[in-house]
């Protein structure tokens, strides 16, 4: 196993403190939240059910026995899990790298503590080296991404890549975030655009993040 595998295990560890008995959990996508779903299968029978944000999360908590329930039948989410592709130290995010950025960003919204596992790959000083992803209706990818480059950024079409909602993803790069909050505002004015994958209006509140030296958890 390699080393950034076995820190993204230990990240997902170090987060099962927050899972409570008989509660309803929110489940991010990626391969370090797989960790977590993975260490989840000797806790299924603590947990009431999970609200997923992919179907291919929704797979793996299912082939655990876990329920996954509609989100609109959960009268509240406690604690959401999930992993980053970037975060700077006020914990504002880059995600959606697997490109479910939108339900991630529905389910951080409703979640009461939004816990983010990363291994130190993850961190950074300014948001913006990973390219910044976007969902957006497929009859709008030329507008948006014209809007796009009208913001200083170089989006490309993410080819043969449909999100879980039916449209489409453009990867923006070149771009130093270092507003993320306006940022995320201005590019979710443009229409046609589902949300971004800046999550800074609704950053995580916690951050564990595994290192060669051990875990750090950082918190809002
Ligand atoms: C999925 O859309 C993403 O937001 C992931 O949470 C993010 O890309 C982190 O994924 P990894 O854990 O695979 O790095």
């Amino acid at each position: 196993m390699d080393q950034q595998h076995q820190l993204k295990i230990e990240a997902a560890r170090a987060a099962l403190k927050y899972i409570e008995d008989d509660q309803i959990i929110g489940i991010g996508t990626g391969s370090t939240v797989n960790c977590f779903i993975e260490l989840l299968k000797d806790h299924t029978h603590r947990i009431k059910g999970a609200v997923s944000s992919s179907v291919v999360s929704t797979q793996r908590l299912e082939a655990l026995g876990i329920e996954v329930i509609d989100l609109n039948d959960a009268a509240e989410i406690p604690v959401y899990v999930d992993g980053t592709d970037e975060s700077n130290h006020n914990l504002e995010l880059i995600k959606g790298g697997g490109g479910a950025l939108s339900r991630e960003k529905i389910i951080a919204a409703v979640a009461d503590t939004f816990v983010c596992i990363a291994d130190q790959s993850k961190y950074v000083e300014t948001l913006g080296d990973f390219p910044l992803p976007i969902e957006v209706l497929p009859m709008a990818r030329s507008y948006v991404a014209r809007e796009l480059v009208k913001l200083g950024g170089d989006p490309v079409y993410r080819h043969g890549f449909v999100t879980d909602n039916g449209n489409i993803i453009l990867d923006v790069h070149n771009m130093e975030i270092t507003q993320a909050k306006i940022l995320e505002e201005k590019i979710n004015q443009i229409t046609g655009v589902v949300t971004n994958g800046l999550f800074a209006t609704r950053p995580a509140d916690h951050l564990i993040l595994a290192t060669n030296k051990g875990i750090q958890e950082y918190s809002k």
